[in-house]
């Protein structure tokens, strides 16, 4: 039995990854963005020990969602699954960064710093960083602004920004796996409707990674669907691409990420 938590497993990828584990007898801790998303979870996946409710656009919410994770105990494995892709720039509170930048790179790096560490910790990417613009630039959007900022561009740009978080977490985590995924183009809110793949074989992957059914000494690597190793963008691995990224990250949240 392990014990697991996967953020934003209201629906989609994380809900499924959920579900099955928590029939394999796993216990498994789903997490919502509010009380209502909570609920529908908790009724999705009954067999759940807990579920924890935190807006990951939020850095507050974030931070304290970390503290609620710690005070669970030690995780078998983390999945930092919850994303988004679709909508307006939508510029939060506290850093004025948008929502969908916040949820998709923020907020994993504001729970790699803050969170005890577990066995395997699962950065939940995407194909899209291929597409990605990988200047490593103005990754917050302070200087372009809402008037350029378009969702799907944007969206492979953080997909590619939290590889190379991924990266930079795994070279500092020993005795972690620390891994990216592209879980498959799927028709959910944030696949679309026109997508080609099966939910269930990115979530063979989710199932293998968070049971910990792989060579635990891989970190710093890139899975996709039906458990298979996949082949990033070169430039995921480029050091110097992965501290400029943590350092961007550090800057605006005023956090560390200790080796
Ligand atoms: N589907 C694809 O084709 C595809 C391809 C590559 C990568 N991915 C990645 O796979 C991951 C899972 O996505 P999915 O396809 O399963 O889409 P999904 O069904 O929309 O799941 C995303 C989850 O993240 C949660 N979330 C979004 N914003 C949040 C916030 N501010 N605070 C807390 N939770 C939030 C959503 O909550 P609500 O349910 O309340 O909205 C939802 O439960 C994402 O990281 C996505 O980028 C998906």
């Amino acid at each position: 039995m392990v014990r697991v938590l996967i953020t934003g497993s209201a629906d989609g990828f994380g809900l499924e990854a959920a579900r099955q584990l928590a029939q394999h007898g796993h216990s498994v801790y789903l997490h919502a963005r509010n009380e209502s998303r909570a609920q529908h979870a908790k009724a999705a996946c009954p067999g759940a020990a807990g579920v924890l409710t935190a807006d990951l656009s939020s850095l507050n919410e974030t931070k304290a969602f970390a503290a609620a994770i710690n005070a669970i105990g030690e995780f078998d494995a983390i999945i930092l699954n919850a994303g988004m892709l679709y909508g307006p720039f939508r510029k939060t509170a506290e850093t004025g960064i948008p929502a969908m930048v916040f949820v998709n790179v923020l907020a994993p790096y504001i729970l790699a710093c803050l969170l005890n560490r577990p066995k395997r910790l699962v950065f939940i990417a995407s194909q899209l960083h291929q597409q990605a613009d990988t200047s490593v630039e103005d990754i917050f959007w302070f200087k372009r602004g809402e008037a350029v900022f378009e969702d799907f561009p944007a969206y492979c740009d953080s997909k590619f920004h939290v590889m190379l978080l991924a990266n930079a977490v795994a070279k500092r985590f020993h005795g972690t796996s620390v891994v990216s995924v592209h879980p498959g183009w799927v028709a959910t809110k944030v696949g679309g409707t026109e997508a080609p793949d099966k939910l269930e074989d990115g979530v063979e992957t989710y199932i293998m990674l968070a049971e910990g059914n792989y060579d635990q000494t891989l970190t710093g690597k890139y899975f996709v669907p039906k458990k298979q190793l996949g082949v990033p963008l070169a430039a995921t691995n480029e050091i110097n691409l992965q501290e400029k990224m943590v350092k961007a990250c550090e800057d605006v949240t005023g956090l560390k990420l200790f080796d």
